[in-house]
């Protein structure tokens, strides 16, 4: 022991001679302004200027400190794994909870700018005519040469986040949106960065659902900001359109406190869902895109990040002729930084007061990417993608084919009609659906979403699995889905109704549905791979899924609803099959019943 200890001291003896010497030199040799002074009492060398000082090992802390590559926040998932522990309901936590809905400081439903007028877009709706069934299961192909016009935008606006409806209640009015969105709160915005398009000048605009107006925050051409955001993908390279989303904490945490994190990913989904499926009736291609700088999106669109936050992007469009960014994302990612000034419009405060939920913003902060290189990096290479893969065996038990309808088989109403007529379901009916909608319903789903984290086409990051409880040709029981295969898995036979409505956070929906579809991930390797980001990837995949069941269910004139649910339960129920999977989301389909306005969730 000793000879180690006196073989150390001789070694760091020598390291710090060798470093003495190589500052006196480099100090002289630079004419710099520090020196180099041994101080007797504290038998060291320290580098000072003027009455400032640092030690050597205060010095080499420093370089090492600098030379180093940070490790980014968002590698290292504890963040997303405590936010998802602590904002699991429970039958516990549920009683536990002292919070009460304060009516008297309810959030504005809108994001109000007083000084700026917004100019009115066209109202009225083109129709596609093209079958929802198809519009929901399709994508246009990305090298799809089109843009959007004035009117195409309106209408992509409308069919994703306009108001379709207006209901008195004794508090007010509620303006619902054309996409379900938990508790009507709809956090959501969005904000168009765009070219010249016909009709609409080159901006960054603000969508204004009150007035279905756009307000013009900053006048040109500002796509290359996010072409340098997203470290050079090339869908936005691309893109005549992007529209960026984003999500506002208070609007919805007013409701569900901390949980609305997760909420940001179920309603923003179901937006993109519409979103996507009208592009696609319209022929234009679309990408969703999770990955880029956090702050230079936030700063493009000018919000208070501490308030609302950039969540997802969506290209529209796709002109060839544009060249994919040939600067190296690094330098053009300060440029754009430091070239977006800030815009300071004042806005309405949604509340009296804001409670902020600390919890949501850490989450947020350890999931953000701050280079263009950690950007194109992130993006793509999907872990697990399909139910063939480790972590999702063969069928062990019966299994049931699905019989979806074919294309000449089913109901033909166009995606506008459909998404104007959907309405989440208050009451079902017990009445019985068929195999064929059910199948159809999985089916359209589930053939493949467009995304920078579904990486070939068609990864699915979410398992489905169904408690059923009245579909003719199917008995009773829980079911896993193989999605490559086209069949279900009965994991027990039985009747759950009373099971599914506990699970479903003790909710009537859930025990009268004619089939109740779970969500489940794995997020151990979806963390693994996409870090704390993978957390808002796998609750956007659900929302845009859960939002496509919705649409595929209204086609076929049954009702549909989002609900919320007991976490650990879930798992427990479809376990030992969904043993370490993490409940994500939770659509019930079946007969809409007579409808109630607002049910509690
Ligand atoms: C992810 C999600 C979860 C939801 N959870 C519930 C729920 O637990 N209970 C309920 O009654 N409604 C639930 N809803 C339905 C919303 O209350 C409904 O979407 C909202 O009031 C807007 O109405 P609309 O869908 O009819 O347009 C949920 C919706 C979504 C998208």
């Amino acid at each position: 022991m000793g000879h180690r200890f006196s073989r150390w001291q001789q070694d760091s003896q020598q390291i710090h001679n060798d470093v003495t010497q190589f500052l006196r030199r480099t100090i002289e040799e630079k004419q710099c302004s520090v020196r180099l002074t041994w101080l007797e009492d504290l038998k060291e060398y320290r580098i000072r200027e003027g009455s400032q000082s640092i030690s050597m090992l205060g010095l080499c802390a420093t370089i090492v400190k600098l030379s180093a590559p940070a490790m980014p926040a968002n590698a290292n998932a504890e963040a997303a794994w405590n936010y998802h522990e602590l904002t699991k309901h429970s039958y516990t936590s549920v009683r536990t909870n002292p919070h009460f809905l304060d009516f008297g400081n309810q959030p504005l439903p809108f994001k109000i700018y007083p000084a700026l007028e917004p100019s009115r877009m066209p109202t009225e709706v083109r129709q596609t005519g093209v079958a929802a069934l198809s519009a929901i299961a399709g994508s246009v192909p990305a090298q799809t040469n089109a843009a959007p016009d004035l009117e195409a935008v309106a209408q992509l606006l409308y069919l994703s986040a306009g108001i379709t409806r207006q209901r008195k209640y004794s508090g007010g009015e509620i303006y619902f949106r054309a996409a379900a969105c938990t508790g009507a709160l709809y956090e959501v915005e969005l904000y168009l960065v765009c070219r010249e398009l016909p009709n609409l000048q080159a901006g960054v605009y603000h969508f204004a659902p009150a007035e279905f107006g756009l307000r013009r925050l900053r006048a040109g051409d500002y796509r290359s900001v996010l072409v340098e955001a997203t470290g050079g993908e090339p869908a936005i390279a691309h893109a005549p359109l992007t529209i960026v989303c984003t999500c506002t904490y208070w609007r919805n945490a007013w409701k569900y406190q901390a949980r609305t994190y997760r909420h940001f990913g179920w309603d923003n989904g179901t937006l993109l869902a519409n979103l996507l499926a009208v592009a696609t009736a319209l022929g234009l291609s679309a990408k969703v895109v999770c990955g880029f700088v956090d702050a230079t999106v936030n700063g493009l669109v000018d919000v208070d990040s501490q308030r609302e936050v950039a969540f997802s992007l969506v290209t529209v469009g796709h002109d060839s002729a544009l060249s994919a960014p040939t600067v190296p994302p690094s330098q053009t990612a300060t440029r754009a930084l430091t070239e977006i000034s800030p815009l300071g419009f004042e806005t309405v405060p949604l509340s009296r007061e804001e409670v902020d939920y600390p919890l949501m913003r850490e989450m947020h902060a350890a999931s953000s990417l701050d280079s263009p290189e950690e950007v194109a990096a992130w993006r793509g290479r999907t872990p697990l993608g399909n139910t063939g893969m480790p972590g999702f065996p063969s069928p062990a038990g019966p299994v049931v084919r699905l019989q979806p309808l074919s294309d000449g088989e089913m109901p033909r109403d166009p995606i506008e009609q459909v998404i104007l007529r959907r309405g989440s379901s208050r009451q079902f009916a017990r009445t019985p659906i068929s195999l064929a909608q059910l199948s159809t319903v999985l089916d359209r789903a589930t053939r493949g979403v467009p995304a920078d984290f579904l990486d070939p086409m068609g990864s699915q990051l979410n398992h489905l699995y169904l408690i059923v409880h009245a579909v003719e040709g199917l008995d009773s029981g829980a079911y896993v889905f193989h999605r490559d295969r086209g069949v279900l898995e009965c994991l027990k036979h039985g009747n759950f109704r009373d099971q599914a409505g506990y699970l479903g956070l003790e909710q009537q929906l859930p025990a009268d549905a004619a089939v109740d579809i779970f969500f489940l991930a794995d997020l151990r390797p979806i963390f693994d791979r996409f870090g704390n980001r993978g957390y808002r990837a796998v609750q956007l995949e659900g929302g845009i899924l859960g939002g496509k069941i919705y649409l595929a269910a209204y086609a076929q004139r049954l009702g549909a609803t989002g609900l919320t649910f007991y976490d650990d339960e879930v798992t427990r129920f479809f376990s030992p099959h969904a043993e370490g999977k993490s409940a994500i989301f939770l659509v019930a389909v079946g007969h809409s019943g007579k409808r109630r306005l607002l049910e509690s969730e």
